[in-house]
């Protein structure tokens, strides 16, 4: 069968955060893309993620124009808790870092993301089957895909940018040996759910308990979400609503302090890894976002990662196609890795500050324990603390 073949300057794989945003950000400055996405429109507005935006990535959505919903639906959170020991404190952002982080979850901004983009008429097809890349260190790297109804096409492109996440093609198309993994996988899950009550906290609660981790996060005034640690080989069948609401009393749970509990609407577990393909570049594709990397969520960095990858990308693919200068697409790979890895050192960070492996030794929760006093208490420490959360300066 001949495909219809067609032109684009960046061909971009995956509407998740990374693709949708770099098709902005590459718009902005008149360069051409088109964005491939194999999910359906509704999957992709709702698939449940991560919920916390650093204070550049939320002040990026403002300045193109894509904050409207969430500066009205969305809530801004000063600061976050750390619990442990039957104590919980607070780190206050504002006072330390001068910065804040926004509460507004990734599948709404997917959303504004998509209307945006299909209001300005630019080109996102969902729906596509058997997306392959070709010739990534030639002159013109190619795209092939099925289109939603059945039409086998080809797109030309300048670059092709890899947004199509940790399962996606883009990091596979690499010809082995190039790629350097470092890789961490962690001995638990978390265990999410959706719950429609009212949140029990103004600010998320992470809590560390011997029974394994906690988190008290927020969606909105009447949605909660809120994270249990499991083993990865966990079964979600064998974990009732009861058993979930009984484990999130016991270990959030404060004398004075009430969980209140309401109905779940959706639950799901979630392996945790670390995970750095390195370099980030092969001839004309770049990868992006989870493609590239995944973080553990306890340091809520993924679609900040995403975020800024597509930053550092959209500078330099406008520098290349439009000024004819590839200084910067050379040095993308070394720019992102070194944000990437300090990303990667802040959620391995607070992952093992916060988490109870299995058969822990008392030694190792003796030490979790004084470092978690340790950052409650020193001034230094939390500001080390609220300066990583609330997120590095976008470049
Ligand atoms: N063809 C087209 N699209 C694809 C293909 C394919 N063969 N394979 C995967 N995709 C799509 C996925 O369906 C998804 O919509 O690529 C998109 C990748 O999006 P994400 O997984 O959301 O990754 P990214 O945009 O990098 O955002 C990172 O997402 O996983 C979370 O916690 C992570 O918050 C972080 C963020
Ligand atoms: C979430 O709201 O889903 C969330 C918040 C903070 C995290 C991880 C997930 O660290």
């Amino acid at each position: 069968m001949t495909a219809r073949v067609t032109r684009t300057q960046v061909g971009i794989i995956g509407a998740g955060p990374a693709g949708l945003l770099l098709g902005q950000l590459l718009a902005r400055s008149g360069v051409d893309a088109v964005v491939l996405e194999n999910r359906s429109r509704e999957y992709v507005e709702a698939r449940q993620r991560a919920g916390v935006l650093e204070h550049d990535v939320a002040s990026l959505l403002r300045e193109l124009g894509l904050a409207d919903r969430m500066d009205t639906e969305g809530i801004e959170h000063g600061g976050i808790y750390l619990q442990f020991d039957g104590e919980r404190h607070h780190i206050d952002f504002h006072d330390l870092a001068g910065r804040s982080v926004w509460v507004w979850a990734q599948t709404e901004v997917v959303k504004d993301l998509v209307a945006a983009r299909l209001a300005a008429g630019l080109a996102l097809e969902f729906e596509v089957s058997g997306t392959a890349v070709h010739d990534l260190t030639a002159d013109e790297p190619r795209m092939t895909y099925r289109s939603a109804d059945g039409e086998q096409r080809e797109l030309v492109c300048d670059v092709i940018a890899g947004c199509d996440g940790f399962h996606g093609p883009s990091r596979a198309a690499v010809p082995a040996g190039l790629l350097t993994v470092s890789e961490r996988v962690y001995p638990f899950a978390w265990l999410g759910v959706l719950a429609d009550v009212a949140p029990s906290t103004d600010e998320l609660i992470y809590a560390h308990h011997p029974d394994g981790f906690a988190l008290h996060s927020v969606r909105t005034p009447e949605v909660s979400r809120l994270y249990v640690q499991v083993r990865p080989e966990e079964d979600i069948a064998d974990w009732s609503d009861e058993r979930i609401w009984a484990a999130l009393q016991t270990r959030l749970g404060l004398p004075g302090w009430t969980l209140h509990e309401g109905p779940i609407r959706e639950k799901g577990i979630t392996p945790m890894r670390s995970f750095v393909a390195a370099p980030m570049r092969h001839g004309r594709l770049f990868l992006a976002g989870d493609a590239a990397h995944i973080v553990p969520p306890t340091g809520a960095k993924g679609l900040n990662l995403a975020a800024a990858d597509v930053v550092v990308l959209a500078q330099a693919l406008v520098a290349w196609l439009v000024d004819g200068d590839e200084r910067l697409a050379d040095s993308y790979s070394d720019t992102c890795l070194r944000r990437v890895w300090r990303a990667t050192h802040f959620s391995w960070w607070m992952t093992s500050m916060l988490h109870t492996p299995p058969g822990q030794d008392p030694f190792d929760a003796r030490l979790q324990l004084a470092q978690l006093r340790h950052v409650t208490s020193s001034r230094p420490a939390a500001t080390d603390l609220a300066l990583r959360y609330t997120g590095q300066p976008l470049p």
